[in-house]
């Protein structure tokens, strides 16, 4: 792995082969996006940053896009398959010869897109040679229960296999276990699957190890920790727990916000002290903003990258590749994609600047269009530092302007614009004196 493992020797194995038909889903459950990152890839961050030494990851074999994408996460995950989906100790068996040498499993499902690395580090320095993860959730709805004796658990139940005196337990199985090695390989073959789903439940390991003399023990992690989403309302609730989380990670690195619950963040959000975000803003991944920027309300930004104390918005979509530098301003019903902006420049109304490099101090009038596309290619627009462009002007790539030029409005312009030159295309004024009143009258004769 990429990082050191602070958890040495330790195996993390992700489920993920479960088929995920409560998320009536073409796309694989784990796939789906929390926070602008697939679930699997918060769930991988999540081991990585735990620091364990080897990841696997358990798919069934018709999931190469699930694999594929983990591959991109952590190129040193080892894939294994588990051919019919016959539950979650199922599962990690598939995963076991992946595990060879290892002394401790770690067992994680990837639609838990909110465990922390923390847990994960507790569970992996846990000494019971089974350690539970469990929570105590306001709604145990369907969850496991986790029955305790002596403060260790005993057992976990499955809700549909749980009789009513067992569903009213609040302290419930979150699905992440910690396992030594050697009694892993002990017991899960003698996991059964006489139980209400017909499945080879992982949890059964707490009652298998109590019977063989080894230890459980319990971590207890919060709810979010534990959220497994398993339904498309479940996926909202999880966005609202992730945005809540990012939210309250950016108040306290000092981003001013009026109304958190109203801006949307991504997993990958960077942004500076001092920056504020107005109500109803978008942040889709890949944004770094620098100190003291304002977006104002409504904005749209993603793959962005923006300098200090620049003014962005109400209403700018800004899109990938777009970079400003300090100062820069972008006002209302902007678009930009693919564009550098230099220091101090501003497109302030109603523009799109699209596969452009402008350099600093550039003063962009409202209207402007870089006419950026010939319906096979795209074409770069250059305007150096200082030039003005005036309202209404459309810049047909490929297309410069020299530094300090100024266009007239209303001109279209390709080729070169020289240095400190004008450039306007504008067709000559012609005026007809009185036709403007011939018109109305023959019209109104004709009522
Ligand atoms: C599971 C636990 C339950 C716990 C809950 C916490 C079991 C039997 N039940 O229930 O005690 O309270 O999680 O969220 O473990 N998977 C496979 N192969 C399979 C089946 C599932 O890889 O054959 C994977 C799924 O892709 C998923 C994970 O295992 O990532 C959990 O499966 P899921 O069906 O969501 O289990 P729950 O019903 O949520
Ligand atoms: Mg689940």
């Amino acid at each position: 792995m990429s990082q050191t493992a602070t958890a040495p020797n330790t195996a993390i194995v992700i489920l993920a082969a479960g088929k995920g038909t409560r998320m009536r889903s073409a796309v694989p459950k784990v796939l789906h996006e929390i926070a602008g990152r697939p679930m699997l890839g918060h769930v991988i961050a999540a081991s990585l940053e735990a620091g364990m030494s080897r990841l696997c990851l358990v798919t069934a074999p018709d999931q190469n896009n699930v694999r594929d994408y983990a591959l991109i996460e952590a190129p040193d995950i080892s894939n294994c398959i588990q051919e019919n989906q016959l539950g979650t100790g199922d599962a990690v068996r598939a995963a076991m010869s992946a595990c060879e040498g290892v002394a401790r499993v770690v067992i994680i499902f990837g639609d838990t897109p909110l465990m922390r690395p923390d847990i994960l580090r507790q569970l992996a320095a846990s000494e019971a040679d089974v350690c539970v993860l469990g929570f105590e959730p306001e709604d145990a709805a369907a969850y496991g229960r986790v029955i305790m004796e002596a403060d260790t658990p005993s057992r976990i139940v499955e809700y549909k296999d749980a009789d009513a005196q067992t569903r009213a337990i609040s302290l419930c199985n979150g699905g992440a276990m910690a396992v030594r090695a050697g009694v892993l390989k002990e017991l899960l073959p003698q996991l059964q699957n006489d139980n209400a789903q017909g499945e080879h439940y992982l949890p059964d390991l707490v009652h298998l190890a109590v019977a063989s003399g080894h230890s459980t023990g319990l971590v207890l992690g919060d709810t979010d920790d534990t959220l497994g989403v398993d339904s498309r309302k479940g996926l909202a609730h999880a966005e609202v727990r992730m945005q809540t989380r990012l939210r309250a990670k950016m108040l306290e690195a000092g981003v001013g916000m009026q109304d958190p619950n109203t801006v949307y963040l991504s997993y990958d959000t960077d942004i500076e002290a001092d920056v504020t975000l107005e109500p109803h803003v978008k942040i889709g991944p890949g944004v770094q903003i620098g100190e003291g920027t304002l977006v104002k309300a409504f904005s749209h930004l993603e793959g962005v990258h923006i300098g200090a104390r620049a003014v962005i918005g109400p209403f700018a979509r800004l899109r990938p590749g777009t970079v400003l530098g300090n100062e820069v301003r972008i006002g209302n019903f902007v678009e930009t994609k693919n564009a550098r902006l230099g220091h101090g420049s501003k497109v302030n109304h109603l523009s799109y600047v699209g596969d452009a490099e402008l350099g600093i101090n550039v003063n962009v009038g409202a209207g402007t269009i870089t006419c950026n596309y010939d319906g096979f290619k795209k074409h770069i627009t250059r305007i150096g530092n200082g030039a003005f462009i005036g309202s209404n002007s459309s810049l047909i790539a490929p297309v410069t302007i020299g530094a300090g030029a100024y266009l007239g409005s209303g001109t279209a312009v390709s080729g070169d614009v020289p240095a400190d030159s004008l450039a306007v295309t504008r067709a000559p004024r012609r005026d007809v004196e009185g036709w403007a009143q011939s018109f109305r009258r023959k019209n109104q004769e004709a009522d």
